[in-house]
């Protein structure tokens, strides 16, 4: 699904700018959306991302996250089983309380 080698990616976003978070794994601009969802049959949308401050954001590319769109670390049960190469970014944001998302 994705072929990025991250599970994370930190972006310094801007307070409010708006972003578009890749939750279909297809997009090329990793973790942004690139409209390659139209092309799937699963019905995967981008999450809306709005900053509400200046900072850096894990946005995850695994897309396992249970925290869309930011990083939660669900990366790493799949380092522990596969002992995958991929794994050394280990990151992320919990102060989710703080975002401002939905599905469009
Ligand atoms: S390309 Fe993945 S959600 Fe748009």
């Amino acid at each position: 699904m994705n072929s990025h080698k991250s599970p994370s990616i930190k972006v310094a976003v801007n307070k409010g700018k708006t972003y578009y978070w890749c939750g279909c794994g297809l997009s090329q601009k990793q973790p942004f959306c690139d409209g390659a969802h139209k092309n799937d049959s699963h019905g995967q949308k981008p999450v809306t991302y709005t900053a509400l401050a200046d900072k850096f954001i894990s946005f995850c590319t695994c897309k396992k996250t249970q925290l869309p769109p930011i990083c939660d670390g669900s990366h790493k049960v799949d380092c522990l089983t596969n002992n995958a190469n991929d794994c050394d970014v280990i990151s992320g944001d919990s102060k989710v309380s703080s975002l401002n998302k939905t599905l469009i």
